[in-house]
């Protein structure tokens, strides 16, 4: 029997952790489990570490360890907490990390997954729009793959003939249009966080909810492409499909356009990122082709959605821009989802976020979370201070 694929979760009570959870539980004779991580969630991180026989689990927040220690009390698996320990979660000798901690907190863990693995499945876009020149240049150092989850990039990589990238004229990613793709502009003005976090195909996390709402997770997406497949921004293209069934496209210059499809179920790009370079059985849903009367494909309407114009001139003028439209967009999230600002604020923030750049050079990962630090005090310190007026109407 072949041996087992040793995988560690970081992120695993989300949305994308627990997926990985079903599908590793679906062949257990594939896969052993070394490290789970969680920030706050320490109940869901001991169920996931005793139905996937974990080795370890390491907790965040270190006022949860106690707690955590006593769930798996008898059941072997080792207990470890705090900032440092959820650095350095990811053991030498690794098969494969699925990176998943949202935001650019899981940067670092990224970067220790990255050294102490042989592969790394990336579901979380924001440490590769902030940092992805750093993060793909510690995967070359050691020789790491890299693997994308994000169903879009996953559709991509399928597809993509990296032997032959010359012949590549463009790839199109798909989006689905999120909650407000029909909606006005006056009805996303009182959009509330509930509204925002129904998404019509997708079942995922808070933040990267509201950023399918904003489109700014098409916009963080477009930079990601630029960092996994190393095309310049016009050779990136999006279009609205509010069907999510075909993920992505990459059309070579003959004209052929190669895509994958399959069903909204981020189950596919895990089992294909699990079993890479083989395939496996997957306990997700099937394409029925046959279900499907129609498949829509639109310009996206940039007006609406200006996220998508920042990303193409964030490409334009740099990774400190892509990397500041990051960090504004995940604070502004975060107040949006606390009620404490409106929808079309998240916008107005990352505009300013933009227009203020700090005075720091990007030349290392230090210098990278510096800027990234002092962008998030910024735009909380413009929220409280230009944004109280909303704020106070919002908690009324
Ligand atoms: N969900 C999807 O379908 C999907 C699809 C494509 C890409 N992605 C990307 O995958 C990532 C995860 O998304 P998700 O939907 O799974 O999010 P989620 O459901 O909110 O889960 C986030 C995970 O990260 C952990 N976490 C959050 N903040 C942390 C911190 N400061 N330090 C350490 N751990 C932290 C959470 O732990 P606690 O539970 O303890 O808070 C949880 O395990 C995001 O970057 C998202 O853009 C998601």
């Amino acid at each position: 029997m072949a041996e087992k694929k040793r995988v560690s979760i970081l992120g695993a009570t989300g949305s994308i952790g627990q997926s990985t959870a079903d599908v590793i539980a679906s062949d257990p004779e594939r896969f052993e489990v070394s490290t789970l991580t969680a920030n706050e969630n320490y109940k869901d991180l001991a169920q996931a570490a005793i139905r996937l026989n974990a080795y370890s689990v390491v907790i965040g927040n270190s006022t949860h360890e106690e707690a955590l220690r006593e769930i798996l009390k008898g059941k072997g698996v080792s207990v470890l907490s705090g900032q440092d320990a959820l650095i350095h979660a990811v053991q030498p000798e690794t098969d494969l990390t699925i990176s998943a901690i949202t935001g650019v907190a899981g940067l670092k863990p990224l970067m220790n997954a990255i050294k102490n693995s042989t592969a790394v499945g990336i579901a979380n876009k924001e440490p590769l729009v902030a940092a992805g020149a750093f993060v793909m240049e510690e995967a070359k150092k050691y020789g790491t793959q890299i693997l994308p989850i994000d169903s879009e990039h996953n559709a991509v990589f399928q597809v993509f003939d990296f032997d032959r990238s010359e012949g590549i004229e463009r790839i199109i990613l798909t989006a689905s249009g999120g909650p407000f793709r029909t909606w006005s502009a006056e009805e996303m003005a009182k959009a509330t966080p509930e509204q925002a976090v129904a998404h019509p195909n997708w079942d995922m996390g808070a933040k990267i909810s509201v950023d399918s709402a904003t489109m700014m997770n098409k916009a963080l997406e477009i930079i990601e492409a630029h960092i996994l497949f190393g095309l310049p921004a016009e050779k990136i293209d999006v279009l609205i499909h509010p069907e999510s069934v075909v993920h992505s496209m990459v059309e070579y210059v003959d004209g052929s356009v190669l895509s994958q499809m399959g069903a909204s179920d981020m189950r596919t790009p895990i089992a294909y990122t699990l079993a890479w370079p083989e395939r496996m059985q997957t306990p997700g849903e099937r394409l029925d082709l046959t279900q499907m009367k129609e498949l829509h494909f639109e310009q996206p309407d940039v007006e609406k959605f200006p996220a998508l114009k920042l990303a193409y001139q964030c490409l334009e003028k740099g990774a400190l821009s892509c990397l500041l439209l990051n960090a504004a967009n995940e604070v502004a999230v975060e107040a949006f989802l606390r009620q404490e600002i409106g929808f079309p604020d998240i916008l107005n923030i990352i505009e300013f976020a933009l227009a203020n750049e700090p005075d720091i050079k990007l030349e290392s990962l230090d210098s990278a979370l510096e800027a990234d630090a002092a962008v998030r005090k910024s735009v909380s310190d413009y929220i409280d201070q230009e944004l109280s007026q909303t704020k106070t109407k919002m908690k009324a």
